[in-house]
């Protein structure tokens, strides 16, 4: 086989075979393919698109290009959680802790940042001591005794998808279904959970724009799950504001704490309810999503989910105490009103924007070597729907450098403020097949 024939197969908009796609996953694992050979094909299949046969022996041979996370030593149903990517989306940072706090096993693994994108290990990492780096014996002792460990993508977990993520970002080909899809799964199957919730966010800060494409990527995405005997269930969800209130890093685990204590925004509740039920009932602790979501509001009125990551952050080498004491996370040393420049209602915060305000801030990283400040970031005082007057805050910028003009003015050229503005619906449809 040569890696120009298949380039040229799939450039004129035929099918690959099972060999040849095994041929080439196989071969850029190892380097025989190149990284100019595997752009072409890449660029060709953003084009051209893959059948789903294609999409899924393409994903099983990234799953298998590293190591496969054997999880069976945990007694129990395990389950993940996956995004495809936001903006101040705090939601793993909650449901991890809480899922685990009603008895199911939460085995979580979880990515950086980059671009406009948050990344849950990164802002995990503002607690302090927060190990994110966990030995596969360490992660399957802690989901044991406590059901509940959050690691990083370890060494030699799918390998092909490292060296292909690395590779789209800088030849354009990040927002094509087919890569997503076996990206995100190769990853969910190679680390061994059960039982996947999949959040498909659409709008301005996801790689999804429109609702269709959102669904497609969403159905591609479940049915592999499935063909890999995992419990897959996918929802997709608006990302065309951020998520909540906090954008960062610090800001956002302190959000989390107030969340789980039942004082977190709207949207990012009712995000954690509806996915958290989903899971609870994966996992077979609740028979019914009500029932489920009876669990969940329970735990958090004891207050055994806050006890929960107390506890998580306890395993990993973390101080706990932030959890009573959140003015122990890391603070900027400026806190900066944005003022509204007229009185009316918020009807647009474009969201990948927004994003990049923040990583300006340092809450973010531009390249993969850039390192990130905990502490700055970003707070919404107002979300789309809400009226604001004239001198209000708009936002609050968490700064750690005087000047922040440059943010200023991404800020006031992304929130629009007009006469009338909706609530977005956040949840737009559940995919279970
Ligand atoms: N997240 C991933 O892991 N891969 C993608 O391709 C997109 C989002
Ligand atoms: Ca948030």
């Amino acid at each position: 086989m040569r890696m120009v024939d298949l380039i040229k197969k799939k450039r004129d908009g035929l099918a690959l075979s099972k060999d040849e796609i095994e041929f080439i996953i196989n071969g850029y694992t190892t380097g025989d393919v190149t990284d100019y050979q595997m752009s072409a094909l890449l660029m060709a299949i953003y084009f051209n698109d893959m059948t789903d046969e294609e999409i899924t022996w393409m994903t099983t041979a990234m799953s298998q290009s590293g190591d496969m996370i054997d999880l069976s030593a945990i007694q129990g149903i395990k389950v993940d959680k996956h995004s495809t990517g936001g903006v101040g989306d705090t939601t793993t940072l909650v449901l991890a802790p809480l899922v685990a706090s009603v008895g199911a096993k939460v085995a979580k693994m979880s990515g950086r940042g980059l671009g406009h994108t948050g990344g849950t290990i990164d802002k995990l990492e503002a607690i302090p001591g927060f190990k994110v780096e966990l030995e596969n014996d360490e992660f399957i002792k802690f989901v044991n005794e406590s059901n509940v460990a959050v690691t990083g993508q370890s060494g030699d977990l799918a390998p092909a998808d490292k060296k292909i993520y690395a590779l789209r970002d800088v030849t354009a080909t990040v927002d094509s279904i087919p890569l997503i899809a076996s990206s995100i799964m190769s990853k969910k199957i190679a680390s061994g959970a059960d039982a996947i919730v999949l959040d498909v966010t659409t709008g301005d800060g996801a790689f999804m724009k429109n609702i269709e494409d959102a669904e497609r990527l969403a159905h591609t995405m479940v049915r592999i799950g499935h063909l890999a005997n995992r419990q897959t269930m996918a929802i997709i969800s608006d990302m065309s504001q951020p998520l909540g209130n906090a954008i960062g890093n610090a800001n956002e685990i302190k959000e989390a704490i107030d969340a789980l204590k039942g004082e977190g925004p709207e949207d990012l509740m009712e995000m954690v309810y509806t996915l958290g039920s989903q899971m609870v009932v994966l996992a077979e602790r609740a028979s019914t999503l009500e029932e489920a979501r009876q669990l969940l509001e329970n735990s958090i009125t004891s207050g055994a989910a806050a006890d929960k990551f107390k506890e998580m952050i306890r395993n990993q080498g973390g101080d706990d105490s932030v959890v009573d004491f959140p003015e122990k996370l890391p603070q900027a040393s400026y806190i900066i009103e944005v003022p509204s420049k007229k009185t009316g209602v918020v009807s647009k915060i474009v969201a990948d924007k927004i994003g990049v305000a923040a990583m300006l801030l340092g809450a973010g990283r531009r390249t993969k070597e850039e390192e990130i400040d905990y502490a700055v970031g970003l707070i919404l005082n107002k979300k789309v729907g809400e009226s604001v007057f004239e001198g209000e805050s708009l936002v609050t910028i968490q700064s750690n450098r005087e000047n922040v003009d440059d943010v200023l003015k991404v800020i006031y050229e992304n929130i629009e403020i007009g006469d009338l503005g909706e609530e977005p619906v956040l949840i737009h449809k559940i995919i279970t097949e």
